[in-house]
């Protein structure tokens, strides 16, 4: 197979990150034998610096034509915040239909976890953000500027398909990752369990979320256990925003009972989700949340997972172009001094693999990085025991 890969380095540590992501790429593809075509766009705050330009025309109708892009970082501390955000990132991610926006949170070995007595098996899951809606839209507006009387909304848009396009995304994402998990169920939210005897798969139906499938493991009067396939938390907030919530909650459940039975459904308010992603962060398979939550959950996540130089992202249109970034930002005070961390970019590339569909080569992207992992002193910049270069190699070696 071959790929047409646009890459962006973009701004401050992106180009040194995607360096080294790009190093692991070629690895991977002498290993399993795919070919890629990079295509370099030196879009970001430099170019918008000298030029004037964020992202023309012409540059966004070559981007719809590549099988994928690869994008460092932006953000320049010379350009006022949210010109190449809203105009670069978030334009990406509209105009190229990335409706999710995915980010695993994986504790590597040998990553030290802030939380206590925390290790590996028990760090693993992934957030499932919503990418196109939301309050990311730019609904809202202003009146009264600059007067004492000022007023200022902004709209969080959710629409049917839209959410349940993601929704739909996140039950499937969640069957395929197909871990398996134990629910017990109080008698008092189990309406009924359909016949069968311990060991079989039965149908049962809960109090809130109605129709499920799942392995009878055991029963008595005060509960039941099941074995599903994989676990789906809805992150919301239904207790208090009451129209959006309530749409997300009914697609949720609808979705599920008619689809994905054998998918355990979760929820947990978006305060509950941060409480638990510190307490019980094992608690979590998949969690399928609405792009603002998503977006502040996600940094919880990164920092849980050994910090933002972990941390990758996949903005996923799973008919069209996804893009694939690092988490951190350009973080213009490492710029250049080959110190930053490019773990998280290369995990952006073992990403990018999966979602072209080279799944072997994706899987040993992410073997390589757990072999890497555990020979770093520290996975913060300037503190890793290797410089940036040094870590990208011992990845790109690790590849087999
Ligand atoms: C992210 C970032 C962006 C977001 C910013 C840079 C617009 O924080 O990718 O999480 O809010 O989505
Ligand atoms: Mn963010």
């Amino acid at each position: 197979m071959a790929y047409r890969i646009a890459v962006i380095p973009g701004d401050g540590t992106g180009p040194e990150v995607v360096r080294e992501g790009l190093k692991v790429l070629a690895a991977a593809s002498r290993a399993y034998g795919f070919h890629c075509e990079l295509i370099n766009y030196d879009l970001g705050g430099e170019r918008y610096l000298k030029t004037g330009e964020v992202l023309p025309p012409s540059v966004l109708d070559e981007l719809r034509k590549v099988d994928a892009i690869y994008l460092g970082a932006v953000g320049h501390p010379m350009v006022p915040p949210g010109i190449i955000e809203r105009g670069l990132l978030l334009t990406l991610r509209f105009e190229l239909g990335q409706y999710v926006n995915l980010r695993p949170v994986k504790l590597y070995p040998g990553v030290e976890c802030p939380i206590k007595g925390k290790e590996p098996k028990d760090v693993d899951f992934v957030v499932v953000r919503e990418n196109n809606e939301g309050l990311y839209t730019g609904a809202g507006g202003v009146l009264r500027k600059g007067t004492p009387e000022e007023v200022a909304t902004q709209i969080s848009v959710n629409t049917r398909p839209g959410v349940e396009r993601c929704i739909r995304y996140a039950f499937e994402f969640t069957r395929r990752r197909a871990r398996k998990r134990t629910v017990k169920i109080d008698s008092t939210d189990l309406v009924s369990v359909a016949g069968g005897s311990p060991g079989q798969v039965v149908e049962f139906v809960h109090r809130e979320r109605g129709k499920m499938l799942g392995k009878l493991l055991s029963r008595d009067s005060a509960a039941a256990e099941f074995e599903t396939t994989g676990c789906l938390t809805m992150c919301g907030k239904t207790n208090v925003l009451t129209f959006e919530q309530d749409l997300w909650w009914r697609a949720f459940n609808e979705v599920g009972a008619a689809d994905f039975p054998e998918v355990f459904r979760d929820y947990a308010h978006v305060d509950a989700t941060c409480m638990w992603m510190v307490k019980n962060p094992e608690f979590f398979d998949v969690i399928v949340t609405n792009n603002m939550f998503g977006d502040i959950i996600t940094d919880l996540g990164a920092m849980i997972q050994g910090g933002l130089g972990v941390a990758a992202g996949g903005n996923i249109n799973p008919g069209g172009v996804s893009m694939f970034e690092p988490m951190g930002g350009s973080a213009p005070k490492y710029a250049g001094k080959n110190a930053i961390n490019p773990i998280a970019a290369i995990a952006a590339v073992g990403m990018m693999l999966d979602v072209l569909g080279e799944h072997k080569a994706a899987a040993a992207v992410d073997a390589a990085i757990a072999a890497t992992t555990p020979k770093m002193k520290s996975m913060a910049a300037g503190k890793m025991g290797y410089s940036t270069t040094e870590v990208g190699d011992l990845a790109a070696s690790a590849v087999s």
